[in-house]
């Protein structure tokens, strides 16, 4: 199998080191604009395999987008990270054309990738890269859930002083402040966490959750990169390896849940056709609002990249 990252920062890296060293491909290249960055970085991941123990072979080039040709599946890292009292909305204008001219070339050279979109405004650029690449909605999706359910999951591991291996749980809704995490449907060891844990403190984890991207840019002053980067490893781990994982995708919303033509991150199965699945949970009437809300909010950042697109034509 062999992957593409496009983007060789410190997102696209990790994704990199990840799916090196725990062998998900068989050959990686890393793409960056960057004279040299990128092969840098394939580079010390390759010197890397006698430590490690892995035989993927990473190569990294300076947008030369045929070494990536045939590639199985595409990680778009590209674009610039927030920078504090930044949200990621503001990154849009910038992102949208990065995101675009990427994806132009993705699929001129592997025209039956799967893609999957790591750059924020993550719901629209996954929408960018959709209306780009013209493929299915199956083929075209974004990192999100995987990551802010990790949060929420970390957060509740160290409240509940449990393994975060036992928590389990659902997240719905855009990549930003509106995002839905789903008490409802969170399970410790298979305990209902409302059980484990008193109101306050859960409705604590929940905001905490809905700001864990914000609270890293505060800290770094720039955007979290192990978790996001090792999220996207994940979702092309449950594609090459055809393993039907159920995760919280970004995905275009065609009459699922209510919603037509907005990209949000719902619960879906990943396998060997990218999306094989999108899960229909039934919602309770807050669910629904919150949900109305996070769909409200990510259809106006597409409408104002579609006024973006439309100036520029
Ligand atoms: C994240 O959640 O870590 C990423 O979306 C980056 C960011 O700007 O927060």
């Amino acid at each position: 199998m062999k992957v593409t990252v496009v983007g060789a920062g410190n997102v696209g890296a990790t994704c990199a080191d990840v799916l090196a060293y725990r062998e998900i491909a068989n050959e990686v290249v890393l793409v960056d604009i960057k004279e040299g960055f990128a092969e840098g970085k394939a580079l010390d991941i390759w010197q890397k395999a006698p430590i490690n123990l892995y035989d993927t072979r990473t190569v990294g080039v300076t947008n030369d987008y045929s070494k990536t040709a045939g590639s199985d599946v595409v990680v778009i890292t590209s674009g610039l990270p927030r920078k504090p009292g930044m949200t990621r909305d503001d990154l849009i204008s910038t992102n949208a054309g990065i995101v675009t001219s990427v994806t132009e070339n993705i699929v001129k050279h592997s025209p039956d990738a799967i893609i999957i979109v790591v750059s924020n405004p993550l719901d629209v650029m996954t929408y960018a890269a959709h209306i780009t690449s013209k493929l299915p909605r199956t083929r075209v999706m974004g990192m999100a859930g995987i990551l802010d359910t990790a949060r929420y999951r970390a957060f509740l591991a160290e409240a509940l002083n449990v393994s975060p291996k036992d928590i389990q749980a659902v997240l719905m809704g855009g990549h930003g402040d509106t995002m839905v995490p789903l008490p409802r449907y969170t399970t410790v060891g298979g305990i209902p966490v409302t059980e484990l844990i008193d109101e306050e403190t859960l409705n604590a984890i929940v905001e905490r959750t809905k700001n864990g991207g914000g609270e890293l840019v505060k800290l770094m002053g720039t955007s979290a990169w192990y978790a996001p980067g090792s999220a996207a490893a994940q979702m092309v781990e449950a594609i090459v390896r055809d393993q039907r994982r159920v995760f919280p995708v970004c995905v275009r919303l065609e009459g699922e849940y209510g919603i037509d033509g907005v990209y949000l991150g719902v619960p879906v199965i990943l396998g060997k056709n990218g999306i094989e699945r999108i899960i229909a949970l039934d919602l309770n009437e807050d669910e629904k609002q919150l949900l109305e809300t996070s769909r409200g909010h990510v259809k106006e950042v597409m409408d104002a990249l579609d006024n973006i697109n439309a100036a520029k034509a």
